[in-house]
């Protein structure tokens, strides 16, 4: 059994509907191809890089696997569970570090931990939040309101929200976006350290030195359809350099959804 599996995932947006009264007109066009026929299988222990340009479908990917957007075909399962049929397993074995910053301004650092901690049944979790905020650098932050943190300590705690209920499975979607050095080292030493107590974690940056050093396999999106998955060092030997060069060079190498359709 693996940790996550994409069966066949496609997604298409439904198209735009114009105004309220849109809702009663049947819709117009076919809609937006976000995710097309998506096979991919990652084993348990693994760190997984999931790469592509700006609207590639990576977030679309990860919301499929965190149910936040239902596939419009094929499945999803993590650690076997199907995230549609066995919805409750599947959530519980994930842990999700969204890409956008959303957090509740009513509550402090430990208070949005414990709410977390709740929503998963776990009442008496604080060991555990405060070796994540230890590790997070946060310690001091705990009795802090949500709203008065920068930027940077939001994500953090982002971070943190995912991890209180240690998932088998970690998704990372962009969590170095506008953090500070400091903190990129400890989080990666952090997610490094359960990655090798057998964690499985998955990974979507732009920053690509950061997939190269810590991935052992990458897969490569674009236009919603992968063009490259292999071990993060086949896919550097293949382009002779490292992985950012690997990374243009499949780019290039794949037309757009675009030309194809001029074609
Ligand atoms: N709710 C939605 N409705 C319509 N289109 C959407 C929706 N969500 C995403 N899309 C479109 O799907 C495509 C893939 O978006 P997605 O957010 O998955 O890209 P991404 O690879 O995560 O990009 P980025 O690197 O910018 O985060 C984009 O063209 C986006 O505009
Ligand atoms: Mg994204």
């Amino acid at each position: 059994m693996s940790a996550v599996s994409f069966e066949h995932v496609s997604k298409v947006f439904a198209p735009r509907t114009l105004g309220w009264r849109g809702l009663f007109r049947p819709p117009t066009g076919p809609g937006f191809q976000a995710l097309d026929d998506v096979s991919l299988t990652i084993e348990h222990g693994e760190f997984f890089a999931l790469l592509g340009p700006n609207g590639a479908g990576k977030t679309t990917l990860i919301s499929v696997l965190a149910g936040l957007c239902q596939a419009t075909q094929g499945r999803a399962s993590v650690c076997g569970h199907d995230v549609v049929n066995d919805y409750q397993a599947a959530r519980r074995s994930l842990g999700v570090v969204p890409q956008e910053l959303v957090y509740d301004p009513f509550f402090t650092v430990r208070e949005t931990l414990r709410i977390q901690s709740g929503y998963f049944g776990f009442r008496h979790n604080d060991d555990w939040i405060d070796e994540i905020l230890a590790n997070l650098g946060l310690t001091d932050k705990a009795d802090e309101n949500m709203r008065a943190l920068s930027g940077g300590m939001k994500r953090r705690v982002l971070v943190a929200q995912a991890l209180v209920h240690r998932p088998p499975v970690i998704v990372l979607d962009e969590p170095t976006a506008g953090v500070d050095v400091d903190l990129r080292r400890s989080l990666w030493e952090f997610i490094s350290r359960l990655n090798a107590k057998g964690h499985t974690i998955i990974l979507t940056t732009h920053y690509l030195e950061e997939a190269e050093m810590l991935c052992n396999r990458t897969a490569m999106l674009k236009g919603g359809r992968i063009v490259a998955l292999d071990t993060t060092k086949a896919l550097i030997a293949r382009a002779g350099g490292n992985l950012e060069q690997a990374f243009v060079q499949i780019m290039n190498a794949q037309p757009s959804k675009f030309s194809e359709a001029q074609a």
